[in-house]
């Protein structure tokens, strides 16, 4: 695996690979990988990939001014090791003065999809992670990307964004890998103690609830959405953020339950902010 810190070698690694007939695959992540993060790794072989390429790059831009950028969970020799053991071929590990040389000033603003929810809550947070995967698309130019359906309102501004921009570049989303206990895999649960771990399932727990309600035939979001939050008051130690269901590709109020709809939630545990979401497709 080569190690890139710089664009020039990046972009030299996959010329030769692409010379040599290779179809390029990206999965950008921030680090401190894990099952969920390695499983997108399947998706682009699957969706295509022969050569894979895997950025690790903590996104200054995406964070807020009270948030965790600076005790942002990192280990870079655990995760190359991991990379090694997929047999990616390239990890591009650029500094921020590399992704953002003095006077970089440009930013991506998607629209309506990056409004509500997550984008309400953390201010920016996509206008920075837009601009950063643009960037990353450019210096990597994939045949295939992949995201993690995890985050499930970022799926929907990439989509949004390749769409609009006319990106040259497939899209792919891989599942979102859980715990047994159905805690959604995520490097910010190494924040959580011992007993913040035991209560944190219960964010997937409330989105179950929704889930059941909406196949015992509940059409309607404040009393799918009361459900939800019923069940999360059930744990004490959580404190919902939003726990909302909402139209996959907008994030507005679904307009029609016989369409997938999706229930998406925040929490906080002590003072880890979790997410996680569910697809639901009514069963006729
Ligand atoms: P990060 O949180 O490191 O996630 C990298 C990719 O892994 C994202 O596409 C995310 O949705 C996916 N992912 C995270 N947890 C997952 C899980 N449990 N199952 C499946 N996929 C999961 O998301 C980011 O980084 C950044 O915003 C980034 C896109 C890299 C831009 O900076």
């Amino acid at each position: 695996m080569l190690i890139a810190r710089t664009i020039e070698d990046t972009r030299q690694a996959i010329a030769t690979a692409r010379a040599h007939g290779k179809s390029i695959g990206f999965v950008p992540t921030m680090g401190f990988l894990h099952d969920g993060h390695l499983s997108l790794i399947d998706v682009a072989r699957d969706s295509g990939a022969t050569f894979i390429v895997v950025s690790i790059f903590v996104n200054p831009r995406q964070f807020g001014p009270n948030e965790d950028l600076s005790r942002y969970p990192r280990d870079e020799k655990r995760d190359r090791a991991r990379l090694e053991e997929r047999d990616v071929d390239v990890l591009f590990l650029p500094p921020v003065e590399v992704m953002y040389p003095p006077g970089a000033t440009t930013s991506v603003s998607v629209g309506a999809v990056a409004k509500p929810l997550e984008g309400e809550r953390r201010p920016g947070h996509f206008e920075g992670v837009a601009t950063v995967v643009l960037k990353l698309f450019n210096i990597i130019q994939p045949d295939v990307a992949v995201f993690g359906r995890k985050d499930a309102q970022q799926c929907a501004v990439i989509d949004r964004m390749v769409r609009d921009l006319d990106v040259p570049v497939r899209l792919a989303f891989g599942e979102t890998a859980r715990e047994i206990d159905g805690l959604a895999m995520s490097s910010r649960n190494s924040y959580l103690s011992d007993d913040e771990r035991k209560i944190a399932p219960a964010l997937h727990r409330a989105l179950r609830a929704g889930e059941d309600a909406i196949q015992h035939g509940i059409a309607d979001v404040p009393s799918i959405e009361h459900l939800m939050h019923k069940m999360a008051a059930e744990t004490d130690g959580i404190t919902v953020d939003y726990l909302s269901v909402v139209d996959p590709a907008t994030f507005e109020a679904p307009g029609d339950f016989r369409r997938e709809v999706l229930l998406v939630g925040a929490v906080r545990v002590g003072k880890t902010r979790l997410i996680d979401n569910l697809r639901v497709v009514q069963k006729t």
